[in-house]
């Protein structure tokens, strides 16, 4: 069981620590500002440059914050959106429904009851959530997934390498590279060195970019196949 605890970022919205891995699901300095600058601003905004239609694979869905961030933005830039979502140990709907993510982002209700209802879909089934917007959560442990030239864009969200090291080497990074159709954006809040000289060698164009408050910087690479 995965067991947690909910706690109050300094942006004032929640976030989870994971007794399991001894690590919080988010920065302590804002877990949605994090969110926003990592993946939305660093991934989404630049994966919406090259296209409208965006197939989105997040590893690590946890709390679902990322997916309902991706979905806002969508929405608010007219993209279509299809979200795969893996997540190894969910957290549960109780602990899912007290989350404050609707409230902090201001949302309508009709949106933020879509916040809920990420988390009361089953998983496994694709969902279309709204026009322009759907959603698949697979439950299962990334390393045992294997995705062929599917997606524009990933977003890396795994616990860090201290607590998860398997998960920044080459045979799960190489996934990740597979998963990726040519000119696929990979991004994470990790800007660890070996991780950079890893995702080089597979053939990524590494970038380092300034990180969000707490972090001085982040990572996102281009897959580049020639
Ligand atoms: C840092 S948390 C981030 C969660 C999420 N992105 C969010 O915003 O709440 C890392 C997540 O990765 C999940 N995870 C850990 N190992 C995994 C694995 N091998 N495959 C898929 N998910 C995994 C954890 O259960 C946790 O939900």
């Amino acid at each position: 069981m995965n067991t947690s605890r909910i706690f109050e970022t300094q942006d004032g919205s929640h976030s989870i620590v994971s007794e399991q891995f001894g690590e919080s699901y988010h920065s302590k300095y804002g877990a949605i500002q994090e969110s926003r600058h990592v993946f939305i601003e660093a991934g989404l905004h630049r994966a919406a440059q090259q296209k409208k239609s965006i197939d989105i694979l997040e590893i690590g869905w946890g709390t679902g914050l990322n997916t309902f961030l991706s979905f806002l933005e969508g929405k608010k830039r007219e993209l279509t959106i299809h979200y795969t979502g893996v997540e190894a140990y969910p957290i549960n709907q109780e602990e899912a429904l007290k989350l404050n993510y609707p409230e902090m982002l201001q949302c309508e209700v009709t949106e933020g009851d879509l916040f809920y209802q990420m988390h009361q879909q089953p998983w496994e089934i694709p969902c279309t959530l709204l026009p322009g917007f759907s959603l698949q959560k697979t439950c299962q442990r990334f390393e045992n997934l294997d995705y062929n030239n599917q997606f524009d864009l990933i977003y890396f969200d795994a616990f860090a390498p201290s607590a998860q090291p398997e998960l920044w080497e080459k045979p799960v990074l190489e996934k990740m590279y597979k998963s990726l159709k040519n000119s696929g954006i990979f991004v994470t809040y990790c800007a660890k060195g070996s991780m950079k000289r890893i995702l080089k060698n597979l053939g990524f164009t590494v970038e380092a970019l300034p990180g969000p408050p707490g972090k001085r910087e982040m990572t996102r690479a281009f897959k580049q196949e020639f």
